[in-house]
């Protein structure tokens, strides 16, 4: 199989951890015989500093033109002082935006190997984490108009909260189809006793829900979820909700698992292109080091060989490298414990590349 794929390195951690993601796909292309075709692209700050623009258009054209993109994270208190349009993240929201990729699945699974690194009790993690959160991405919030106005004297600032009906419904059937692969429930997580955007989310899916009688259908507030997912996170599967909520519970979720730097994202629209990055950020406190887990990145990379590729057994092949790197006592600093071998970030990516 022949791909293009778009990587945006980014900024802070971000070019160590890609480097690694990278390592793995050349192991697997060799393997398994692919060829993965790499385009650089300059994203987020980086984007600043060489070209005035967090997403120059060039570089939007170079992800549409690619079957996929890989991105490490963008962002870091370099360009903190910018206004929000110049601000690093800018780039990514436009690049969301511009791909139309407004299905965002981001898994929250324990890996049995880190479950001393969870900060919950034991009696909790025995009973089992594994949902996903399905976070949509290009809407609410962070997309409805922002301004800042001066009134009376002072500084107003608004942001408007807005989804349309084809914005839940699309999203909410994602989350039904990707529960009828699992275990067969979805929760949908708003505020709904305060926001109308919230009860236009819980109308639209009681639509949806009549088309999967087989899943089994919960409403849960956001603040009552964020205290359940502590609580008891065995009792989710898919989690739905809006970008807000989405990003909130998504690292609230990585968490419970250990470490955030274990968890990958996809991020899809209608068609297979999609873009694929780990949730955490950029770090800025050990970039540079070579002291960053680039799991998250790596398993990022699987999950766009079986859902953009269709290349199933390459992304398991991968998975199951980590698995092995896991069993063999190999951690990052991030959740590292005692009779582990402490491993740097290229360490990390090298004994996973070599356990495929
Ligand atoms: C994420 C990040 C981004 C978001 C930032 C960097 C804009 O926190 O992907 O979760 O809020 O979506
Ligand atoms: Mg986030």
């Amino acid at each position: 199989m022949n791909k293009t794929i778009a990587v945006i390195r980014g900024d802070g951690i971000g070019p160590e951890i890609v480097n690694e993601a990278l390592k793995v796909l050349d192991k697997i292309a060799e393997q398994y015989g692919h060829a993965f075709a790499c385009e650089d692209v300059d994203m987020g700050g980086v984007a600043i500093d060489k070209w005035g623009d967090p997403l120059p258009q060039a570089m939007l054209d170079k992800c549409l033109a690619a079957d996929s993109v890989l991105l490490g994270a963008v962002g870091g208190p370099k360009w903190e002082g910018l206004p929000g349009p110049q601000r690093p993240e800018k780039g990514l929201l436009r690049l969301r935006a511009g791909m139309g990729l407004y299905s965002n699945l981001r898994p929250a699974k324990l890996w049995p190997q880190l479950a001393d690194a969870s900060p919950l009790k034991p009696s909790i993690v025995e009973k089992g984490i594994d949902f996903l959160v399905v976070r949509e991405l290009i809407s609410g919030i962070y997309f409805g108009e922002h301004k800042t106005v001066e009134q009376n004297g002072e500084q107003v600032a608004t942001d408007v909260m807005r989804y349309a009906e084809h914005e839940i419904e699309r999203i909410g059937r994602i989350a039904f189809e990707t529960a009828m692969k699992r275990r067969k429930k979805v929760t949908c997580v708003d505020k709904a006793n305060v926001l109308d955007s919230s009860r236009l989310w819980r109308a639209v899916l009681h639509r949806v829900k009549e088309d999967y009688p087989e899943v089994e259908y919960g409403e849960m507030f956001v603040d009552n979820a964020s205290m359940q997912l502590v609580k008891d996170p065995s009792q989710f599967d898919v989690i739905v909700t809006g970008n807000m909520f989405g990003d909130i519970l998504s690292d609230e979720a990585s968490m419970l698992t250990g470490t955030i730097g274990m968890i990958p994202s996809s991020s899809l629209g209608d068609g297979t292109r999609g873009m694929y990055e780990p949730i955490h950020g950029s770090a800025p406190d050990i970039a540079g080091q070579n002291k960053a887990n680039p799991i998250g990145t790596i398993l990022s990379a699987a999950m766009m060989l079986k859902y953009s590729f269709g290349l199933d057994v390459e992304a398991a092949a991968i998975e199951a490298a980590v698995d092995k790197a896991l069993n063999d006592g190999l951690r990052t600093a991030d959740c590292m414990a005692d009779g582990c071998r402490l491993v740097s970030c290229s360490e990390m990516g090298d004994a996973i590349a070599a356990r495929i």
